[in-house]
């Protein structure tokens, strides 16, 4: 708790995916400008906002978890502000639940309304009552990101929000609106700005990174952006999330492969390898044309790292349909893979589907998955062992602090020992071992901007 002459201390708790960690990034800064400190406990905050997510039940089931511990918190500090944001919140019957259940949440604010949140915050101070404002659609101008301090040498820059795809099991399209591009000026002023704080690295985020600009006045489209985002001098290396493989058009594989700041590596959720089951899920391709789409891909880009998403389990699938997911991972030898349980979101079209698989089938599906996607892992692991690759040091590592950690261009975690912080620093590290989350190595030499 802080007195009145003290700065006021401020927390974020972000649950979800990237988007949401750049959404709370965006959130701090505001709270940076209300003149709010950063804190790392819940005891010495005077604000918590929780940035939610509600791809799967298990997320929501966490923040509920959350908001009931905040409770003893807000009785020994009364004037905590308690707020929650995010796609959660953008749920239907979700404030009221939430007036219900948890009346000493202070602010509960949705996907749209994120810049509103400094207002929301005085309401709720001064009158001291509990402020619900969720809108159903983002406003016809939307008003660009506020300028964010970064820290770091990576950083995330959402340039698309929403999602016009509506696979049939998943929330997201409801929850975040239709897709919205922003203007691809904002971008380039935002990544300047933050190279001038140090950035080396950017991700772009979006639910569909292959439609950015279909909704624009202008022509542009994603491979022209990233064009643009290449000439960006200090910038070094572009990643981008998430690919859709139905948007992923020639002329982006041709752009990937003559850029030289785009990092190779490709999220490409396949979600099922089952064409009947894509074609329930609406992804709009079959397994042979996300196969095709790879080796075009593993064609055109050398070193291409792939990963993927995959959901077992989805309603009506069978063994053979399991099986084909089976075989379509054994083919690609993905170098990553998430792959979850389907889950029922009320609301989505496959919620409704008969045929829904019993959880005990799911959960031996999902082992055995698993255990073959670490295999080509680890395989994929192994064959970096020996060269010498380019690593951006992002600080100590998280389990030894004599070790620095960073990343690949082809994504992968490295930790090597070193007695200088080379933090922000792009370094060369010779691969000497392997497991299943990361790579070890050797510090060869410093290169470039040492
Ligand atoms: N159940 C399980 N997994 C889901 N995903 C999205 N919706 C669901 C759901 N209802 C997974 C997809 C997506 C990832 C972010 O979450 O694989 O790519
Ligand atoms: Fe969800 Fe499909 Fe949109 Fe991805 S593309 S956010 S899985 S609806």
């Amino acid at each position: 708790m802080n007195t009145d002459n003290k700065k006021k201390g401020y927390l974020t708790i972000t649950f979800g995916c990237q988007m949401n960690e750049h959404d709370s990034e965006v959130i701090a800064a505001m709270l940076e400008k209300m003149g709010y400190s950063a804190v790392e406990d819940r005891q010495s905050a005077d604000i918590i906002v929780v940035n939610t997510c509600c791809i799967r039940e298990t997320a929501e089931n966490k923040v509920f978890g959350l908001l009931g511990r905040l409770r003893k918190i807000k009785e020994s500090n009364p004037n905590l502000i308690i707020a929650m944001g995010g796609c959660m919140s953008q749920q239907e019957g979700m404030g009221k639940r939430i007036k219900e259940r948890f009346r000493y949440v202070d602010i509960v604010f949705g996907t749209h309304n994120v810049n509103k949140l400094p207002e929301f915050i005085a309401q709720a101070s001064e009158k001291r009552r509990q402020v619900i404002e969720v809108w159903s659609s983002a406003p016809e101008e939307m008003e660009d990101i506020p300028e964010r301090k970064v820290s770091g040498p990576r950083a995330w820059v959402c340039i698309m929000y929403g999602c016009n795809n509506f696979c049939t099991y998943c929330i997201v399209p409801y929850v975040r609106g239709r897709e919205r591009s922003r203007n691809q000026h904002d971008i380039v002023n935002e990544i300047k700005n933050m190279v001038g704080q140090g950035v080396k690295e950017v991700t772009l985020l979006g639910q569909n990174v292959n439609s950015y600009g279909k909704d624009l006045d202008s022509d542009i489209d994603f491979s022209d952006l990233l064009v643009m985002l290449e000439n960006i001098e200090g910038l070094e290396r572009i990643r981008f999330m998430t690919s859709h493989p139905r948007d992923f058009s020639d002329k982006l594989i041709s752009t990937l492969s003559e850029s030289k700041k785009v990092c190779e590596h490709i999220h490409l959720p396949v979600q099922s390898g089952s064409s009947t089951i894509l074609k329930h899920m609406n992804r709009g391709y079959d397994r042979e044309d996300y196969l095709r789409l790879v080796n075009k891909i593993k064609g055109s880009i050398p070193g291409v790292s792939l990963t993927t998403d995959i959901i077992i389990g989805f309603p009506g699938e069978n063994e053979k349909d399991f099986l084909d997911t089976m075989d379509l991972v054994r083919q690609v030898k993905f170098d990553g893979g998430f792959v979850f349980v389907y889950n029922k979101r009320s609301g989505t079209p496959a919620a409704k589907m008969s045929q829904q698989v019993p959880d005990e089938i799911k959960s031996k599906r999902i082992q055995d998955l698993i255990a073959m996607q670490n295999e080509f892992t680890l395989e994929s692991n192994e064959k970096e062992v020996g060269k010498v690759l380019e690593v951006l040091v992002e600080g100590k590592s998280k389990t030894r602090d004599d070790r620095l950690s960073g990343r690949t261009r082809n994504n992968k975690l490295v930790m090597f020992d070193s007695d200088e912080d080379l933090t922000g620093k792009l370094v060369s590290v010779k691969i000497t071992d392997f497991g299943l989350t990361h790579l070890g190595g050797e510090l060869v030499f410093l290169s470039k901007d040492h």
